[in-house]
């Protein structure tokens, strides 16, 4: 490495030395050599005469000050440094860039031939000198120059407000964004491609055209971006009475992208797997992602866009809250408790597993190397569960009012976490002095509480404590304010009243003190009681049930996440209790109450087959894994598979009719057609795992008509490692061969593969004529799959599959570090297996420590792994 990578600290923000209030950028596109011509309105707001702009990998052509060549500047490592200014001037810098040689996917780049832009977090310092931070809001003007054969589209952000031709067969368009942003959100497109159109009126009369870019060919698959698009307009208009703000919304899907998608100003760049779609390519969970991606990038235009960051430790300001916002939207269309269901377990798995791993941080992070490493489970998801406790706290109306407030004091600025949390608190008229210790607070709290039954006085008593393990990050935890939802069931299934010293209470209480007892007067039985109903907190809660009353709770809790989560608490303590046995050479044996109690979930015909299906869903092997401070890989691999094996012989003659029973005809997206056929996929999981599983595996294959049917049968193949894995594979393979994002798939299926020889499979699949090191889609699927979903083969002891993620790291550590440093994520937790293994983790990160052009991105989670 050529230095040391600097941290930034939160404590350390300054506010800006100058300005920019306008810019006006042109484009001259060529893939190898693009010029860019800046020029930009520039104040100065304190008394620094030098202006440092910030730029990477740009060749410098000119500078020039009030039209004049400005010859005093210096050009730095991070940037150019300009000096003896005058107060305010108009600055003009030309720059070169390579977009066919950026296969970082930052800056301006081609996908597929095509140029995009990907500027945040900081990518717009590799197209132009730039303060580029998110507290400088401009207005851009843009004009794009390019020829007109190979690029007939030329977007950016706004409206366009002109356009022409040149001669050599050049056009241009030129755009003005009317709305001052940071440069993160600016972009730029130029391509040929398909486009779908529409329109929306909104609720205040504006109408707005809908543009839908896909590659060539791939119109017949945008309609459900579009129908969602539309879906998410008028959701926000009416549940958070937002509305847009310009005349034109453009989404363009494109194959080359590292994340998501991205919520440019009218003018949102996806990555193709979140646009395309349709029933032959995608399946009901691809569908159900593309609704939630569009949305959030959506919503953003308000939380994100309009209020920015003033810095991008305040990140989760942003996207805390639209993420709370796009789990809003699909479970008002969808099914909640499937929604929530889902959301719970990301936070209970992967992010817990963050929490407890060498890159912990609060939600606020505190210290930062590289931003694009801070795009994390814990910034989004668990910022998610911050705001829907603030919600939960506050409740809908009031939490609206502070909505409201929010964009009164906030709109057209950059502002901060205290900024959101202070209007919530100042609408509401409720402190949130306490709570706010969850955005510097990392970790995962654990609440155990114990209960008490007083038949004589006729109360119920429940004892709270609340703990967090030290972190990474921060060795001292405090206390933090809990909302603790609870509901207390008679025997007759009827919930009782809370009363506390005579006076009715809420069911949310508040955990504030890291010790507190709660008395319940008129309690005449001794009640089941429902703990952190809906999750409503993000902690890990250690309460002794015993089997009847977690049974009792699967069947008479009036909460579908309730009985959900009983059934996991269920299969928890048994899969747990299964794992001991193991460990001391013991048969693992699935209780008697847990098949009678899956037994009635499946037999239960009034139960909404999705919830069914969530319900006889085992916990992964990650969430299994992040029960334990030391991973017994082989241990807890074993005990998974006996309990579905056993369910599946157990529960044979159920499963099978259930499967009968939901035969379905034509595909329909209706969310009981989803839920049916997510139960019956399901009890084809189960079913591979029997006798008669290879034949109604392979009759599925043959029959589907959809592909959720078709990856179903393929899933169930390769999970139960049936002998007509390779046969599906073959055949699938041959179908769609020529069309990267369905291969996807398929390539997850080798990734995923628990065959002894899968980690020679996966190499030669590497070959695959749709497999490329340089498209991130490709990468996670087949490498990221292998490294987070195969835990027998990742984990061999001779280490070859740590071996094998080594040199994948070290090639895309010069090619994408950011996708590199994604993907090094499992090997982070070395200090999570047993001494061995650990060793041969270690080997691994310190060989790419050591290398010496490693990317900052990988130099701050490797250096953070081995200082542990
Ligand atoms: N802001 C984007 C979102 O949450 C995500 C994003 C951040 C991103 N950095 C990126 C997307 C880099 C692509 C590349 O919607
Ligand atoms: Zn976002």
């Amino acid at each position: 490495m050529a230095q040391t990578p600097q941290a930034k600290y939160r404590k350390d923000y300054q506010s800006p030395s100058h300005t920019i209030t306008d810019v006006d950028l042109t484009f001259e596109l060529q893939e190898t050599q693009t010029t860019v011509t800046a020029i930009s309105n520039v104040t100065q707001l304190g008394d620094q005469t030098s202006l440092k702009l910030d730029g990477e990998s740009l060749t410098l052509k000119t500078v020039s000050v009030n039209g004049e060549t400005w010859a005093n500047y210096t050009e730095t490592e991070g940037g150019l440094e300009i000096h003896a200014l005058p107060n305010q001037f108009e600055l003009t810098i030309v720059t070169e860039l390579n977009p066919a040689e950026n296969t970082a996917l930052e800056g301006l780049y081609l996908s597929d031939g095509a140029f995009c832009t990907q500027c945040e977090a900081e990518g717009f310092r590799r197209i132009t000198y730039f303060l580029d931070r998110p507290d400088v809001l401009a207005k851009y003007t843009t004009t794009v120059i390019a020829d007109q054969e190979k690029f007939p589209s030329l977007l950016s952000n706004g409206n366009r407000i002109d356009q022409g031709t040149l001669k050599g067969n050049k056009h241009w368009v030129k755009w003005q964004d009317p709305h001052p942003k940071p440069s993160y959100l600016f972009a730029l497109v130029a391509g040929d491609f398909d486009i779908l159109r529409d329109n929306y009126k909104t609720k205040s009369g504006r109408d707005v055209q809908l543009e839908i870019y896909v590659d060539k060919g791939n119109l017949d698959r945008a309609n459900h971006a579009m129908v969602s698009l539309i879906n998410a307009m008028k959701w926000d208009e009416e549940r958070f009475d937002l509305e847009y703000d310009l005349d034109i919304y453009m989404i363009v899907a494109v194959d080359f992208f590292n994340m998501g998608a991205m919520e440019n100003k009218g003018l949102n760049v996806f990555n193709s797997k979140f646009v395309l779609a349709n029933e032959k390519t995608a399946t009901d969970t691809d569908y159900l992602g593309i609704e939630a991606v569009i949305g959030h990038e959506y919503f953003h235009n308000w939380t994100g866009n309009r209020v920015t960051c003033r810095d991008w430790f305040q990140l989760s300001l942003k996207e805390g809250l639209t993420v709370f916002r796009d789990q809003e939207f699909s479970s008002d269309l969808g099914s909640r408790a499937v929604n929530r269901i889902n959301n719970v377990r990301i936070i209970r798995g992967p992010q817990f597993a963050e929490d407890a791993s060498p890159m912990s941080h609060p939600i606020r992070p505190e210290k930062v190397i590289e931003m694009n490493n801070f795009y994390t489970l814990t910034v989004y998801e668990k910022g998610s569960e911050v705001i829907r406790m603030i919600h939960t706290l506050l409740g809908e109306e009031k939490f609206q009012k502070g909505i409201k407030l929010y964009f009164e004091r906030h709109d057209g600025t950059a502002a901060t976490c205290e900024d959101f949390v202070s209007a919530m608190e100042d609408a509401s008229g409720i402190s949130l002095k306490h709570f706010r210790l969850w955005y510097s607070q990392s970790g995962t709290p654990t609440v155990e509480v114990s209960s008490d039954f007083d038949e004589s006085h006729s109360t119920y008593t429940l004892k709270v404590k609340q703990h967090t393990a030290p972190t990474a990050d921060q060795a001292e935890k405090q206390a933090l304010h809990i909302p603790f939802a609870v509901e207390l069931y008679n025997s007759d299934g009827t919930t009782i009243d809370l009363v506390s010293n005579g006076q009715s209470v809420s069911n949310v209480l508040s955990l504030t003190e890291s010790e507190q007892v709660f008395t319940f007067e008129g309690v005449n039985e001794k009640p089941v009681p429902s703990l952190f109903l809906e999750f409503s907190a993000p902690v890990k809660l250690e309460y002794d049930y015993d089997d009847q009353e977690l049974s009792f709770l699967m069947v008479h809790a009036n909460n579908e996440f309730s009985r959900w989560d009983a059934g996991q608490m269920l299969l928890a303590k048994h899969i747990k209790s299964n794992i001991e046995r193991v460990q001391q050479n013991q048969e693992c044996i699935v209780p008697e109450s847990i098949l009678a109690a899956f037994k009635g979930v499946l037999a239960n015909k009034e139960l909404d087959p999705a919830l069914v299906a969530e319900m006889m869903t085992l916990p992964s092997f990650n969430e299994v894994s992040g029960w334990y401070d030391l991973i017994d890989v082989d241990a807890i691999d074993n005990v998974l598979t006996v309990f579905k094996a056993s369910l599946a012989n157990e529960l044979k003659s159920e499963l099978e009719q259930v499967y009968q029973r939901l035969e379905q005809g034509e595909y329909s997206l209706e969310h009981s057609a989803i839920g049916q056929r997510a139960l019956r996929n399901c009890c084809l999981a189960y079913l591979a795992r029997t006798e008669s599983g290879q034949q109604l595996v392979e009759q599925q294959y043959q029959s589907a008509h959809n592909m959720t049917d078709t990856m179903a049968a393929m899933q169930a193949a390769n999970s139960a490692q049936l002998s007509c894995r390779s046969g599906l594979m073959e055949d699938y393979s041959q179908k769609w061969k020529h069309d990267g994002l369905v291969m996807d798939k398929w390539f997850q299926l080798q990734g995923s593969n628990p065959d002894a020889g899968a980690l020679k499979a996966i190499k030669e699949t590497m070959n695959h004529e749709a497999f490329s090191m340089k498209n991130p889609n490709r990468v996670r699927s087949l490498i990221g799959a292998f490294m987070n979903t195969n835990p027998v083969n990742f984990h061999a002891k001779s280490g070859e599959g740590y071996q094998f993620a080594g040199e994948i790291l070290r090639e895309l550590n010069e090619s994408n570090p950011q996708v590199a440093s994604r993907l090094l994520d499992p090997l982070l937790k070395l200090k999570k297996y047993d001494s061995h293994r650990q060793a041969l983790i270690r080997n691994e990160l310190v060989t790419l420590k050591n290398m010496n052009n490693l990317a900052k991105d990988l130099y701050e989670k490797v250096t953070k792994a081995l200082e542990e």
